[in-house]
């Protein structure tokens, strides 16, 4: 069945007539080229960036051995290229950062000449505190400038830095302090989000009692609440940035391009999130690359990503792509209902904001409050929209297209991965024409395809699908699991040799259009965020109630993916409504409140097959309200519990906890 050609959306004329790739031919010229020159196409793509020292290999990646380099004896400085650059050529009075507080009525911009300033001055107050070219620093802030600076201030220095999202619990902020072994935590006191204090700096205590690695706290003052401190490990950011020591001027280290640029974590099917590693001149190629072609970067453009600089997207896109190609980029640290559902386009209209993208999960919350709020606001400004973060719903698309966008401005669905470091399936918005649901075709220097469980390529004309792999390197590609190099390789290369898998099933239509099915692994995808179900699993048997979980997905109007839990709890105990939101309340302290079940569901036991695997597809059908068609049953090794779960979650009848 091929996607019916009505369903096309073609590039608006006025849109193509303007942009960089102005036709489907010209993509195709470009596509060519880069797969049969890989090396010429992405030599070119690196004359982007400043190089103190040219490389002198393009690319030496082998997908059988895991081995990836890129632009080896190449030397460059991301910071000096997202920042010193764009001064020394003229543009400092440039706006770099246009900050929107969670109040609407507060805001900063900021400029490339005082970015270098404040970037410099935090970096010599990192080197002051002993931070040295490949330290690790972790920082756990709110999206404030601040997040921005330290981000740029540790790759202008050679320090590694893994930013962990605000909305993670004192453990997850632990684990990944301990992973990384980060030297410096960098927080703030408090954290403000639709109105809302997030107690930023207890947390952090919290976790760094617990890490003997961190030997200083800085701690930006953003609500001026009182928080305790420690003697002789916290300072305070701006006391040590006001310090009469601090110099505006600090070197940008050189990197080799191989050198680490940061580490993100991020959830998989099995143990506790790994440390994503990128490295320096592939990275910040594929971020640049991507973010002129995909979102069409034009002078003048105001540019913003919705997303949070604690994810890639952020990392990408709201840094490291847009200020490598000198956008002014927006950062908001609000979120998009407050003070009401229509702040979104608000800031749209106030900052006048040309380019928009944001997540499936923000427009569903938004769609259900009608048109009038977006009607409500004028919108002119906008000429480009994306998506990304997890399949977008037709619908939404539509109107996505029709209602915030007039109809007039191109949508790029864009699938990544915090794995690739940059997007590798999207329209070029005035060369691609659009399929609402579709990321569309591959970028160029992308070579996505698809293999059957066996490991054998799909292959073929017509419509096809399976599991999303991609058979050549790209410089953006992770290079390690941070201090785990064997992680690395069995995750993305071991199951179908000599290929980069994904972890998500797609089909390809008859058009050769892309279309991305979802995880094909344990892996949920709630409101756009990476959650592994075995993580939450783990937190869940944390509670000392609780003897046994399996935790699956189901369809979530807002959320895309809702979390259902199945529970055994040890003999003896009651399972009531007080048990359920100690449950919850378990996963939020273990993890975060993002991963918390929507639903619990106590049972007497969990359908597993002889060799104890727990069956999901089971649970999963039972997590949509299916009960009557759960499929072949007969491996399990005790069929009978399917009654007895079955009675549990449809409450018919009372269930006897079991040991
Ligand atoms: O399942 C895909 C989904 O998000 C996963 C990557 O999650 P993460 O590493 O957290 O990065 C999110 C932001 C890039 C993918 O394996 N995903 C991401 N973008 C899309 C998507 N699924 C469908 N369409 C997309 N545009």
């Amino acid at each position: 069945m091929s996607t019916p050609s009505r369903d096309l959306v073609p590039p608006p004329a006025a849109f193509a007539a303007r942009a960089r790739v102005g036709s489907l031919e010209r993509y195709r010229q470009l596509y060519a080229e880069s797969v049969t020159n890989p090396e010429g196409f992405w030599a070119r793509q690196a004359e982007r960036l400043h190089w103190s020292q040219k490389w002198t290999r393009v690319v030496d990646a082998d997908f059988t051995t895991a081995r990836i380099r890129w632009f080896e004896g190449g030397k460059l400085n991301a910071c000096f290229n997202c920042v010193d650059r764009h001064v020394d050529a003229g543009h400092g009075n440039q706006i770099a950062i246009l900050w929107e507080g969670d109040d609407p009525g507060h805001d900063e911009r900021i400029t490339y000449r005082e970015l270098q300033r404040r970037v410099a001055r935090f970096a010599n107050v990192l080197k002051k505190h002993g931070v040295a070219k490949g330290d690790r620093v972790c920082i756990y802030l709110p999206m404030i400038p601040e997040l921005a600076i330290s981000v740029l201030a540790c790759a202008r220095i050679g320090a590694i830095h893994s930013v962990v999202f605000g909305g993670f619990s004192a453990h997850s902020l632990r684990d990944r302090i301990q992973d990384a072994g980060a030297k410096l935590l960098i927080t703030a006191d408090e954290g403000v989000r639709g109105g809302k204090a997030v107690p930023l700096k207890r947390i952090a205590d919290e976790a760094v009692a617990e890490c003997p690695s961190i030997t200083r706290v800085l701690v930006k003052q953003r609500t001026g609440k009182w928080v305790p401190t420690v003697d002789g490990r916290d300072a305070w950011i701006d006391e040590e940035l006001a310090h009469p020591a601090i110099g505006d001027d600090c070197p940008c280290e050189p990197m080799d391009a191989e050198d680490p640029l940061f580490i993100l974590y991020t959830s998989g099917s099995t143990g506790k999130p790994k440390g994503v590693l990128h490295t320096t001149g592939g990275y910040l190629v594929g971020a640049s690359f991507t973010h002129e072609l995909v979102f069409d970067h034009q002078p003048g453009d105001v540019y913003w990503c919705t997303a949070d600089v604690g994810w890639v997207t952020g990392h990408s896109y709201i840094v490291y792509g847009p200020l490598a190609n000198r956008a002014t980029t927006l950062m908001f640290e609000g979120v998009p209902t407050f003070p009401d559902v229509g702040r979104f386009w608000d800031v749209v209209d106030k900052h006048q904001v040309s380019v928009f993208y944001t997540a499936p999960t923000a427009l569903r919350a938004l769609m259900q409050h009608g048109d009038a709020p977006v009607l409500q606001r004028s919108r002119k400004s906008l000429r480009l929209l994306g998506s990304v973060g997890e399949p977008i719903n037709p619908e939404v698309w539509r109107w996505y297209h029709r209602v915030v966008g007039d109809s007039r401005c191109p949508i790029v669905d864009t699938w990544w991965q915090t794995e690739t470091g940059a997007i590798l399936i999207a329209p070029l918005p005035g060369a691609t024409p659009q399929k609402p649901g579709s990321a569309t075709l591959p970028l160029p220097g992308v070579r996505p395809l698809l293999v059957d469980d066996e490991g054998r390529e799909v292959k073929g004309d017509g419509e096809l699908s399976g599991n999303l792999c991609i058979a050549a390197a790209w410089p953006s590609i992770m290079r390690s699991v941070w201090g785990d190099p064997q992680r690395f390789f069995d995750t993305y290369f071991k199951r179908f040799p000599g290929r980069y898998f994904t972890g998500d099933g797609a089909r390809r239509d008859a058009d050769g259009y892309w279309w991305i099915t979802g995880r094909v692994d344990d892996v949920l995808n709630v409101s756009g965020h990476r959650i592994g179900t075995a993580e939450v699993e783990s937190a869940i048997v944390t509670h000392p109630a609780c003897a046994e979980a399996a935790v699956v997905g189901f369809p979530h109007e807002i959320k895309g993916e809702g979390i259902c839990a199945f529970v055994i709890v040890k003999a003896g105990i009651a399972t009531d409504a007080a048990l359920e939101q100690a449950v919850k309340d378990a996963v939020r302290r273990e993890i975060g409140a993002i991963a918390a079940p929507d639903r619990v569901h106590f049972v007497p036991g969990l359908p597993k097959t002889r060799s104890g695997k727990i069956m999901r597809r089971i649970l999963r059908q039972l997590a949509r309200g299916v009960t009557d068609d759960l499929g072949d049953t007969t491996t399990l090794a005790d069929p009978a519990i399917v009654t007895q779960v079955v009675a549990a979650v449809t409450g018919r009848t009372a269930h006897p906890p079991t040991a």
